[in-house]
């Protein structure tokens, strides 16, 4: 099989990062946007860290699952991959990768799993843009280091795309190397934190309701959101659950999860997203944050719990009633892992947005006699292979 060659096939599966598996005489090939079951033409284009790359030319027989992709940078984006696939469709698809996970460790039923849906389109109140020698801002491009200038992202809030849009329409605007947004959905105002010092002439009054900041005025960069009746400081600098329309969810989800208790700990705590909800059930809350900036509004959200700046392994282990966990995409590291099981916590809020760092943590929770209680799909991320996940294990 040669590279640039043609041939046709049928899509056996879907992976978990959201790219099809077409078996050939000569191995499985993988091609993006396709969907499982379709017959497909397509061209052998690349052969990359040990795995064969197709690209389609042609879908001879579409999925009843197909959908036409109203994204213009849908190919070279790569920041969501599943915009094809109606949106049913994709929960059923996740739905079966979390079974799929959860069925290698534990016996739990699917009709148990709770799934969350959410509005499909501009959920997204966090933004990640690069910038460009000629002052324009976008994403990079899919396995390249240029930055594809754009009007618009599909996931985005509507009030980032209009910044997004009215930023590359000026001419006036300098090289920037990132620009993070964050839209306070309470003050119906967006926050943009440059990573560099604009200098004087940046056209400020171009943009209507937003607050700029930049490297080392991380201070202005702070404001104030409201979820359910709860308040937190919060700044595009800091970790944030990036889902406008399922942050209630989040709560209401760990907060049907937990019983009244003396104790328990939030490990990976942010700026605190989850300590409202422990703080109405436990008497006493330890948080653990490593990030110096999360750190500090913290503990300007909730300066009466005991929180500690440092990495989650150094962290003593306490005794408590209850550990939420909400580690990163890696999951919880080895010795943070084997510290908690040794510690033998008897109930555990694991919440991931990694089906790898999930599965990979569930492992090594089954091993150690616990079993999972509860377990709930938010469907955080539309369009992309990923989701949340929040599980009960008991002891
Ligand atoms: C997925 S976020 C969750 C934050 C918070 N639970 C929330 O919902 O907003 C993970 C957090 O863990 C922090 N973190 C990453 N690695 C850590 C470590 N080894 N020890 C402690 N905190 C860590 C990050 O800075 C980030 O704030």
């Amino acid at each position: 099989m040669k590279i640039g060659e043609t041939l046709k096939g049928k899509i056996e599966k879907l992976t978990d990062k959201g790219w099809g598996v077409l078996n050939s005489p000569a191995g499985s090939i993988n091609i993006h946007y396709a969907i499982e079951g379709e017959e497909i033409e397509f061209r052998i284009k690349e052969e990359s860290k040990g795995k064969l790359w197709g690209e389609i030319l042609q879908v001879i027989s579409p999925s009843k699952h197909r959908v036409e992709v109203k994204c213009p940078i849908y190919n070279s984006c790569g920041g969501c991959n599943l915009l094809h696939i109606n949106y049913k469709h994709q929960l059923k698809y996740k739905k079966e990768i979390l079974k799929k996970n959860i069925d290698s460790f534990f016996n739990f039923s699917e009709k148990d799993i709770n799934i969350i849906s959410s509005p499909p389109f501009n959920y997204r109140l966090r933004a990640k843009l690069k910038g460009r020698e000629d002052g324009k801002i976008g994403f990079i491009e899919k396995g390249k280091t240029s930055v594809i200038k754009i009007e618009e992202c599909l996931l985005y809030h509507k009030r980032i795309n209009n910044f997004i849009r009215k930023w590359n329409e000026s001419d006036k605007m300098p090289f920037i190397h990132q620009v993070d947004l964050f839209y306070n959905l309470t003050e119906e105002h967006l926050y943009a934190y440059l990573s560099e010092n604009p200098l004087s002439n940046f056209p400020y009054d171009f943009f209507e309701k937003t607050t700029f900041s930049y490297k080392g005025k991380e201070e202005d960069s702070i404001s104030e959101i409201k979820v359910k009746d709860f308040k937190y400081k919060v700044s595009p600098v800091s970790f944030f659950q990036s889902n406008i329309f399922l942050l209630e969810k989040m709560l209401e989800t760990v907060d049907s999860y937990i019983e009244q208790g003396d104790t328990a700990i939030d490990l990976y705590s942010g700026i605190g997203f989850f300590i409202p909800v422990l703080k109405n059930k436990f008497k006493k809350i330890y948080a653990v944050e490593s990030n110096k900036f999360s750190f500090k509004l913290l503990k300007e959200n909730f300066p009466d719990i005991k929180a500690y700046r440092i990495v989650s392994s150094n962290f003593s282990f306490p005794p408590a009633d209850l550990i939420l966990l909400d580690p990163p995409r890696s999951g919880v590291d080895e010795r943070t892992m084997k510290r908690i099981v040794k510690k033998g916590y008897k109930k555990i809020i694991y919440i991931s947005c990694s089906q790898r760092g999930f599965s990979k943590d569930s492992k090594i929770l089954s091993e150690n006699n616990y079993s999972l209680k509860k377990l709930s799909l938010l469907d955080l991320f539309p369009h992309t292979p990923y989701f949340e996940t929040i599980a009960l294990f008991e002891l």
